[in-house]
């Protein structure tokens, strides 16, 4: 409620917006975001359908979702806050990671739309999207944070000393956990995209499998193929085992790993807050397991709100908003590979 009004008041006061666009993995989302965070207007397009019976994302037919799709998006979000082009301070537009077609629909489309507008485009870091995303809608953020990012892509822990400052303490040399959940959910014959479906059968099952716990004491790196491998020997040697216990058990391993080298991290550093974001932060078990990591080191816990955990356009909005404050503005090229510590 108190949302809404301020949303309403925001608008009335004429606050400046930046238009964020997000194409670079198979999510059409454009979003609407005030400086601090808060979310007037947002659509996400989601292609699952569309790859659902390939079991994971097709790049071309990715793009070419993405080309019809942007453009209805971005006019469908401009008309739901009612506004027009004169509210709108910036285009921010995610240049990488991801993949290159459907990162040169956006970028593409927010330069077209940057000229008609004569409105300055960002190319803005998915990852730095993400990092942001937990101080959308009210979020704070106390620094130094440690942050961990469990995204399809990606799987790392870093310490971040401000918003702008990522020193990475450890990330995976193999799988993400994104990975992990939408490959094991492969092996059990569920639905694409895997994540949601492992979270949603783990809840039925017992933990009753011991499958390994990869790199649990050795730093803060990880490794999850080798508890993929575990799942498929377990499914192969076992066919009739319960899908419900596996995925149990799979949840309950990488809990165990998560949660010990987030616990380690924040022993070892300043950290006041747990910033957990990425797709697999949508889980209710994850979200709940980093909570209790968070309380028992003494941080504080800090998530995005459910719908902007896995890929949105008001994350990439907000990080732009920061871009456009700093003056930061990249070169207007997608890029398929990008570190968390570059802009
Ligand atoms: O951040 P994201 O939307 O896209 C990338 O930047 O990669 O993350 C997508 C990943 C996928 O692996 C998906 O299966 C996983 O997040 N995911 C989940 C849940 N929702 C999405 N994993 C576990 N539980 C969920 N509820
Ligand atoms: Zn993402």
């Amino acid at each position: 409620m108190l949302q809404e009004i301020s949303h309403a008041l925001g608008l009335i006061m004429g606050e400046d917006l930046i238009l964020g666009i997000e194409s670079s993995c198979d999510d059409t989302a454009v979003a609407l975001v005030t400086r601090d965070g808060e979310v007037v207007s947002a659509l996400t397009q989601s292609q699952v359908r569309i790859h659902a019976e390939w079991g994971g994302v097709f790049p071309e037919l990715a793009s070419r979702a993405h080309a019809a799709e942007i453009i209805p998006t971005i006019k469908a979000v401009m008309a739901e806050a009612d506004i027009g082009p004169e509210r709108v301070k910036a285009i921010a537009v995610t240049r990488g990671p991801g993949l290159i077609g459907p990162l040169m629909v956006g970028v593409n489309s927010a330069t077209g739309l940057g000229m008609a507008w004569q409105k300055p485009v960002i190319g803005v870091n998915h990852l730095r999207g993400h990092l942001r995303s937990a101080a959308l809608e009210g979020g704070k953020v106390k620094y130094p944070a440690l942050v961990l990012l469990v995204s399809g892509g990606h799987t790392l822990l870093a310490l971040m000393e401000n918003a702008d400052s990522v020193r990475i303490l450890g990330a995976s040399r193999d799988d993400s956990v994104g990975e992990a959940y939408d490959k094991t959910a492969r092996l059990l014959g569920l639905g694409f995209p895997g994540g949601p479906e492992i979270d949603k059968l783990a809840k039925l099952g017992e933990p009753s499998i011991e499958f390994p716990r990869p790199m649990l004491r050795e730093g803060l790196e990880f490794s999850f193929s080798g508890l993929k491998a575990a799942v498929a020997r377990c499914v192969e040697r076992a066919p009739n085992v319960d899908p419900a216990n596996v995925a149990a058990s799979f949840v309950a391993a990488v809990l165990d790993v998560l949660s010990s080298k987030c616990a380690s991290a924040l022993s070892e550093t300043n950290a006041r807050s747990l910033v957990v974001v990425g797709g697999v932060a949508a889980s209710a078990q994850v979200r709940q397991r980093m909570s209790e990591v968070a309380a028992s080191s003494g941080a504080e816990l800090a998530l995005p709100p459910l719908k902007w955990s896995t890929d949105n356009g008001a994350m990439i909005a907000l990080a732009g908003w920061d871009y456009f404050v700093a003056g930061r503005n990249p070169a207007l090229r997608p890029v398929a590979r990008l570190s968390i510590q570059e802009f």
